[in-house]
């Protein structure tokens, strides 16, 4: 399993949930943008955002499926969203990325830098070898985190995720340790 971590970037802290979240989880969880793109239970509940902040993320870190963070303000500490790991293969060190921002939050670049921290986390402290990131091939944004933070895109993944309104296409991106070395050089390409 991945050990417990809180993680800085300049403007953000990545730490565990903790009961404090609650709220702010469940009104970000229960937001149109993110019921859209993510398969969350309908209607999100408060009940769901206590599970998750207290026990789901912990048990997921601790069965070694991954890891998962409250993305929070540094200087307010108020929540902006949440980024993790998800479907961990610990033979062949790869592990996917997952993210949400808080309805208050977006436009400010956040997914993209939190993004950014864990994968050098990742690749470089836990010495794995793949970071993987889907977006569905509509979520223009998400693909533009993904760009911005450094990963590179593969292709496209034909009905191979589920969302509310059905099965969909996802485009496929990736990071690898010799990106990172690489990339001082050639920076980030564009969509
Ligand atoms: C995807 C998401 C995390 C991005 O949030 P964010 O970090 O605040 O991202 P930003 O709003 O700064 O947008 C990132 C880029 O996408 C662009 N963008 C945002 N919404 C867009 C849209 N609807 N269409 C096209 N571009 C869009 C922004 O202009 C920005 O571009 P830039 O880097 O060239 O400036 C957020 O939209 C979200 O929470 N969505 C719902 C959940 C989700 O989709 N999760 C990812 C599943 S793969």
């Amino acid at each position: 399993m991945f050990p417990e971590t809180t993680l800085h970037t300049e403007r953000l802290t990545l730490r565990p949930f903790n009961s404090t979240d609650i709220p702010d989880t469940q009104a970000s969880c229960a937001d149109p943008l993110t019921q859209r793109w993510l398969p969350l239970p309908q209607p999100y509940t408060l009940d769901h955002a206590t599970s998750w902040c207290t026990s789901v993320a912990h048990a997921l870190r601790e069965s070694g499926d991954g890891i998962h963070f409250a993305i929070v303000d540094s200087d307010t500490e108020r929540l902006m969203g949440t980024i993790g790991l998800k479907k961990t293969n610990w033979q062949a060190l790869v592990s996917e990325v997952g993210y949400w921002v808080a309805p208050w939050a977006r436009g400010r670049g956040i997914a993209a830098e939190a993004t950014r921290s864990l994968a050098q986390w990742l690749l470089g402290d836990q010495k794995f070898q793949r970071l993987e990131l889907r977006a569905a091939t509509e979520n223009i944004a998400s693909q533009k985190v993904a760009l911005k933070a450094g990963l590179h895109r593969e292709g496209v993944l034909r009905n191979s995720d589920v969302i509310h309104a059905g099965r969909i296409d996802a485009v496929l991106f990736s990071l690898v340790p010799d990106d990172l070395t690489a990339e001082a050089a050639a920076p980030a390409g564009h969509l």
